[in-house]
């Protein structure tokens, strides 16, 4: 940022001669004091007009302030099950939380977390005015009827055929544990992918990449680990191409994969696997700027920090450039995206399947510095805010033809049964004020708030459908 090299440079004086250099210490720092004072009036003076800017913005368009408006949720952790006086002197209970009860699988409100098939959203159906609704947590059909499997996904808008692809783990196989103290898991299948036009009715398109059934040292040999595949594709090329991470059932080869296609529905000839940059990777994201540069983000040195670097300009590969982001952090599932010249991102916390608090995050750079700007999670209730509305992040897609609306795209996993994992899509924002102090800036209010707002059901305002073409 501008600003910060201002600061910076005063300290970076050499002087040489005594009296002189007194001098011309006190006269840079009284520099500093002035210009420190100006920034102070013009970000403040900024963050104002930034406030009349939102509430302008929300008033031209009230479908906008109506996805803001958040729903609150009062779910009662319901009354502890009867259990023998010897059940209890053995194992006294613990008091049971919303938490609990969610990763309860035999809870008594389990319907609420997953809810039933017969409540799933049906693009088969008419569903008249309940059509283009998104329900998060609920069961989400194909237009063939079945469950979508597309987990730890994202979506490329192929400009070309003017079609979203939806690319995620297909995890339709049984749940196991490949050993007493391993996570529960799905044997690679591959990566499902669906079209659509209209973001709401999506078309099974197959799987795009499949597990190799029999060579055991193939990285997609079905015993391995295969997830958080994301597709860009390559206009120098005109090749799409697709990053995952790559790992074995224990989760120590954490590495990278790529993968590349002719074709958005594959299939996609899978490559290599590495360590990108000789490092452990395992969570990770790509992300594709307005530029054209395209970028692999993912966790490293076992969780505890974030690592950015851009990809070859075929996008088959990293280069030598890395940066480290958020050392010490431990934040996992990243999802990018970049507004009016800022990049954010929103994070998880490492917790396995169990969910966790999202953080955003904001960068002047890709490269940062990363300041993290707190909880973007809005209504729901408390536990739903803490618990990133009971899901992780995965995805974060700008909606073509509405400046400053995103859908965040994130997993509810349910690790009894993975396939049964659920989508949770909500509406993000970028506006307002940040809740906490930031990091990089001396607390200026640099940048806007990052808010994902809870619904129970929500759809896209209709200018979109009206942009697009959809409808
Ligand atoms: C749709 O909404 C309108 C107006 O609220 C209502 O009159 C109509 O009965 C609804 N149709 C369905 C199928 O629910
Ligand atoms: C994974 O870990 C378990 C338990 O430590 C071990 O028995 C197994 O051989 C390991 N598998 C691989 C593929 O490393």
């Amino acid at each position: 940022m501008k600003m910060r090299n201002k600061f910076r440079k005063p300290t970076t004086l050499r002087c040489n001669a005594g009296s002189r250099c007194t001098l011309s210490v006190i006269l840079w720092t009284l520099v500093g004091f002035l210009i420190m004072f100006h920034l102070r009036y013009m970000v403040q003076h900024r963050a104002v007009q930034g406030g009349e800017d939102i509430h302008l913005h929300t008033s031209y368009h009230p479908v906008f302030r109506e996805l803001e408006n958040v729903e609150e949720e009062s779910i009662k952790v319901p009354p502890p099950r009867k259990r023998s006086p010897r059940a209890e002197k053995r194992k006294p209970r613990r008091p049971t939380t919303l938490i609990d009860e969610f990763l309860d699988e035999s809870s008594q409100i389990r319907h609420i977390f997953f809810p039933y098939l017969r409540t799933a959203i049906d693009p088969r159906k008419d569903a008249g005015n309940d059509s283009f609704y998104y329900y998060p947590g609920r069961i989400w059909l194909d237009t063939d009827g079945n469950p979508i499997q597309a987990h730890g996904g994202g979506i490329l808008y192929d400009e070309m055929t003017g079609t979203y692809y939806w690319y995620g783990e297909y995890k339709d196989g049984p749940t196991y544990h490949a050993h007493k103290r391993g996570a529960a898991r799905v044997d690679i299948i591959g990566v499902g992918c669906y079209s659509s036009k209209d973001l709401w009715t999506w078309k099974h398109e197959g799987i795009v990449l499949p597990a190799e059934e029999t060579d055991e040292n193939h990285d997609l040999h079905k015993s391995n680990v295969l997830e958080r595949p994301k597709v860009i594709f390559n206009k120098q090329t005109s090749k799409y191409v697709m990053w995952m991470h790559i790992d074995d059932v224990n989760y120590t080869k954490a590495s990278v994969g790529v993968a590349v296609s002719d074709s958005p529905i594959g299939p996609f000839e899978y490559l290599y696997s590495k360590q990108p940059h000789g490092f452990d990777s395992r969570d990770m994201t790509i992300f594709k700027d307005d530029d054209g540069m395209a970028y692999l983000i993912y966790s490293s040195d076992d969780n505890s920090e974030l690592h950015i670097g851009p990809l070859s300009s075929n996008y088959l590969d990293v280069t030598h450039v890395v940066v480290k982001a958020l050392v010490g952090q431990r934040r996992e599932a990243p999802a990018l995206f970049k507004h009016e010249g800022t990049y954010y991102m929103i994070t998880s916390g490492c917790s396995g399947w169990a969910p966790n608090e999202a953080l955003a995050h904001a960068a002047g750079s890709i490269y940062g510095p990363w300041e993290i700007m707190g909880n973007p999670c809005m209504g729901g209730n408390k536990v739903f805010q803490l618990t990133t509305f009971f899901s992780q992040s995965t995805f974060v897609l700008p909606v073509p033809g509405v400046p400053g609306l995103f859908i965040f795209m994130a997993d509810r996993w349910n690790p009894a049964d993975l396939r049964d994992s659920r989508y949770v899509w909500l509406p993000l924002t970028v506006g307002g004020a940040v809740d906490r102090p930031l990091d990089y800036n001396f607390g200026f209010p640099l940048w806007s708030r990052v808010s994902i707002y809870w619904h129970k059901k929500w759809r896209l305002p209709s200018m979109w459908t009206a942009v697009s073409g959809q409808k």
